[in-house]
C-alpha cells in the first residue's frame, strides 16, 4: 500500500478501509507524508466527504495515535462537556460543579482561547493563583476526594490531529463535517470520560452557522462515541449572540459566580449550563433528561454547586474567597462606553464581532505565547430585545490597551444592531440530542 493509492481512491469517491486510514495516520505522526499530500487528501474528504465507517476508523486511529486518559478508576462515573467553541461561553465553570455536586466524577482536560472564542483555562487563570497543571497523582486525588479538576492538555493527546488541525487551518479546510467531527471526538476519546456531553453551536460566532449543520456535526459525533461504547447526548444552542452579559476571562468567571449564587436571573447562561449539567447527570446516573435538570436545577439552588466551586478553587489552590469577593479578580479600567444611537430595541448583538473586539482589548492572544490581559472584555448593560433609549449606555469595554480607538477601528460599528420593532425572542437551546 502507498500513500498515493490511498490518494487516488478517496479523490475517486471510494470509502478507505480501516487500515487504509490506518496506514495513514501511522505515516502522518511519523512524518512520512509530506504536507502537501496531506493537504490534496483533506481537499478531497472536503468534497467528496466519508462514511460514518471511514469518519470513525480516522477519530479511532487519531484518537490511538498520542497519549490516553485512563480514568478506568471512577467507573461509570467520569463525564465530561465539550463545546464547539462560542464567545463568552463560561458553562464549564457552571456546569462542572453543578454535575460534581451530583455525584459525576469531571477530570477535565480544557483549552485555551482559539481563534475568537474564549478557553475555560484561560478563564480559570484568571482568578488569583489558580494552578492549571496538577501531578496526575494530586489530579486523580482531587477528583475521587471533591469530584472536579481541570487542568491544560498535558502530554501529547490526539498528536494526529494537531498535525491534520494545523494543515487545515491554512488551507481552507477546516469546514468538512467528518474532519471537524474526527477532530473534536479524537481528543475526547483520548481524554477517556464515559459520559460525554457535547455543546454544539450554530451562530455568527460559531463553525456551523445553521441548527440543521449544527445537528449533523451532533449527529455525527454522537455515532463516534457511541461506537466506542461512551455514553452521549448534544445540546444545539444558539451562538448568534454572546451567551450571558460579559465576554472576557474575569469578567466571564465573575458572572459564572452570580449565576451559581443565584444574584441574576441568568437567562441563556443558566439555560444552557442547567441543560448541559442535567444532560450529563441524566447520561451518568441513566436518568430522563427532565429528572436531570431537575437535580441540576436543585443543587444550583441549594447552594450546593456553589460550596462545591469554590472547594475546587480552593483545591487547585486558587483564592477562594473570590465567590464572596468578585473585586479580588482583575478588571482593567473601561476605556470606552458604547451607547444607543436611537431610541428602539437592541435587535442583536455579533457574537463574532464581540469575540474580535475581545481579542483585540487584550482578553486573547494576537500572537501564540502572547500574555492575557485577564480584566480585558465587554460587559453588556442590555440583552437583545431591551428597549433603549437615545444616549443609554449599552456595553462597556474594559482594556489596558491605551489608543483604543485606533485598536478598534470600525468593529465596534458592526457590534450593536437596533430597530423600531420588538425582535423576535430567539430560544437559547433548538434541540437535545441523546437523552
Ligand atoms: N474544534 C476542533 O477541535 N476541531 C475542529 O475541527 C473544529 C473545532
Amino acid at each position: 500500500m502507498t500513500f498515493d493509492d490511498i490518494l487516488q481512491k478517496k479523490k475517486q469517491g471510494a470509502a478507505l478501509s480501516r487500515e487504509e486510514i490506518r496506514f495513514f495516520v501511522r505515516r502522518l505522526v511519523e512524518e512520512q507524508i509530506p504536507d502537501y499530500k496531506t493537504a490534496a487528501f483533506l481537499m478531497a474528504v472536503c468534497f467528496v466527504g466519508m462514511t460514518a465507517e471511514e469518519t470513525f476508523y480516522l477519530t479511532d486511529e487519531m484518537a490511538k495515535s498520542g497519549d490516553a486518559l485512563d480514568l478506568s478508576a471512577f467507573g461509570d462515573l467520569s463525564a465530561d462537556k465539550h463545546s464547539t467553541g462560542g464567545v463568552g461561553d463560561k458553562t464549564t465553570l457552571i456546569v462542572a460543579p453543578i454535575a460534581a455536586a451530583a455525584g459525576c466524577k469531571i477530570a477535565k482536560m480544557s483549552g485555551r482561547g482559539l481563534g475568537d472564542t474564549g478557553g475555560t483555562i484561560d478563564k480559570l487563570e484568571s482568578i488569583p493563583s489558580f494552578c492549571v497543571t496538577l501531578s496526575e497523582d494530586r489530579f486523580f486525588a482531587q477528583v475521587q476526594q471533591i469530584g472536579i479538576a481541570v487542568v491544560g492538555q498535558s502530554g501529547e493527546l490526539a498528536p494526529a490531529d494537531k498535525k491534520l488541525y494545523a494543515l487545515r487551518d491554512v488551507t481552507c479546510t477546516v469546514d468538512s463535517l467528518p474532519l471537524i467531527a474526527s477532530s473534536i471526538m479524537s481528543k475526547k476519546l483520548a481524554a477517556g470520560a464515559h459520559n460525554i456531553v457535547l455543546d454544539v453551536k450554530y451562530g455568527s460566532g460559531a463553525f456551523m452557522k445553521t441548527p440543521a449543520d449544527a445537528a449533523a456535526l451532533a449527529e455525527a459525533m454522537l455515532d463516534i462515541g457511541r461506537r466506542k461504547g461512551r455514553r452521549m447526548a448534544a445540546v444545539i444552542s444558539d451562538m448568534n449572540t454572546p451567551l450571558g452579559r460579559c465576554v472576557g476571562n474575569a469578567l466571564e468567571v465573575r458572572e459564572a459566580m452570580q449565576v451559581l449564587k443565584g444574584e441574576t436571573d441568568g437567562g441563556a447562561l443558566r439555560e444552557v449550563s442547567l441543560t448541559l449539567a442535567g444532560a450529563m447527570i441524566a447520561l451518568t446516573f441513566q436518568l430522563p433528561f427532565a429528572e436531570g435538570f431537575d437535580r441540576a436545577q436543585q443543587l444550583l439552588e441549594n447552594g450546593k454547586a456553589l460550596q462545591k466551586f469554590t472547594e475546587w478553587i480552593g483545591a487547585q489552590g486558587g483564592d477562594a474567597a473570590v465567590a464572596d469577593h468578585p473585586d479580588r479578580l482583575p478588571l482593567s479600567p473601561c476605556a470606552l462606553t458604547l451607547t444607543a444611537p436611537q431610541d428602539g430595541y437592541l435587535s442583536a448583538i455579533d457574537a463574532g464581532c464581540a469575540g474580535r473586539i475581545a481579542k483585540l482589548l487584550g482578553a486573547g492572544r494576537q500572537n501564540k505565547g502572547d500574555a492575557i490581559d485577564y480584566g480585558a472584555g465587554l460587559e453588556f448593560l442590555h440583552t437583545v430585545g431591551d428597549f433603549v433609549k437615545q444616549g443609554e449606555p449599552v456595553v462597556r469595554l474594559y482594556t489596558k490597551s491605551e489608543d483604543l480607538r485606533s485598536l478598534l477601528g470600525d468593529l465596534t460599528a458592526n457590534l450593536l444592531w437596533f430597530s423600531d420593532k420588538k425582535p423576535q425572542a430567539q430560544k437559547p437551546i433548538v434541540q437535545i440530542l441523546g437523552v
